[in-house]
């Protein structure tokens, strides 16, 4: 059996994962990402995690040949194989992924890194809701907001391998501070902490003492206590998705006027609150859309698993190489 190993790098946590041709995950791993930004030890410790994977693939006693390695990471470079001055990383200035690896691993294996929501866009288009689709985008909403873009059924890289930071467009001016440090990003709005921060700021406002959200810490709050709120009818969090729905979709019409894609998927943590997040966003989406698109783009929920999508997605990213 042909293995490819997908690595998913994420602000807290870089799930390895074991991964067929298929697609399915045979075996996984988790470690922290650094907090620190101590690169050489991550390398060192990556290496050797990805080492007992593949030993814990002996020791199920599949007969597996391992082709190579596909990382997705935040600002990931996929000409370089570099993590370039990540907002949401400890890592400082540029790192280098893949020749860090290639260091533990000498000439064995291939191995590449792209962005994490181009891996997540790739394993859409692979393995999820995207396999007949030629022209989509797939925007990733967690710590970050990061989109994967495809047309003409290819991975658009752009001129120097950044292309797709769609959580990046300004969508207020003058508005809340991004992680990167620019005012009034997309994700500043509608990535988790930027849910988190739209409900501090509407229980300030209303003085919502009785929110059920009012008692948590910005630390314990998470966007599924939002989800489980507004499911009891809580007026803060319903008023949270429906902001986040607002700004996200403006967002969207403008992607959709760039690209005219036939359907943007969502994918992360906050797409599980369902119709409380995709309603006021396909309706604020259509609202700035011109009538050549209105209610002609469909928003998808990813077909892949929360967990495997981008390791998934990082897996198929070998196939592709190996293909070349
Ligand atoms: C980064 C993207 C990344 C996204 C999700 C953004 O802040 O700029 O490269 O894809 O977060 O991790
Ligand atoms: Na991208």
């Amino acid at each position: 059996k042909k293995i490819a190993i997908g690595i998913d790098i994420g602000g807290t946590n870089t799930v390895i994962g074991a991964v067929d041709q298929e697609g399915n995950v045979m075996v996984n791993r988790t470690i922290d990402t650094p907090k620190h930004g101590d690169f050489d030890k991550y390398m060192a410790d990556l290496s050797s995690e990805i080492k007992e994977l593949i030993n814990s693939l002996k020791l199920m006693n599949e007969e597996t040949e391992i082709l190579g390695i596909g990382l997705g990471a935040p600002n990931g470079n996929y000409y370089n194989g570099t993590i370039e001055y990540a907002p949401n990383l400890s890592f400082k200035g540029v790192v280098h992924l893949v020749d860090g690896l290639k260091k533990h691993f000498p000439d064995s294996y291939a191995i590449a890194l792209t962005n994490d929501a181009n891996a997540a866009a790739i394993g859409e288009m692979v393995y999820g809701g995207a396999k007949e689709m030629k022209n989509f985008v797939m925007y990733t909403l967690g710590t970050g907001v990061g989109s994967g873009i495809i047309v003409n059924g290819d991975l658009v890289y752009g001129h120097d391998g950044f292309a797709g930071e769609c959580g990046h467009t300004t969508l207020i001016p003058g508005g809340r501070v991004c992680g990167c440090g620019s005012l009034g990003h997309l994700e500043a709005y509608c990535s988790a902490p930027g849910m988190k921060r739209t409900a501090f700021e509407l229980i300030a406002q209303y003085n919502a003492e009785d929110s059920l959200l009012a008692d948590k810490s910005y630390k314990e709050l998470t966007s599924k206590m939002i989800y489980e709120a507004a499911e009891k009818g809580d007026k803060i969090a319903l008023e949270v998705f429906q902001k986040t729905g607002d700004y996200l979709g403006q967002g969207l019409a403008d992607t959709v006027h760039h690209l005219a894609p036939e359907a943007i998927f969502l994918f992360g943590g906050p797409t599980a609150a369902g119709d409380y997040i995709f309603k006021p966003t396909y309706e604020s989406m259509n609202r700035h859309l011109l009538p050549i698109f209105k209610d002609k783009i469909k928003i998808l929920p990813s077909k892949l698993k929360l967990g495997d999508a981008a390791i998934v997605g990082a897996s198929a990213l070998v196939w592709k190489e190996l293909e070349k």
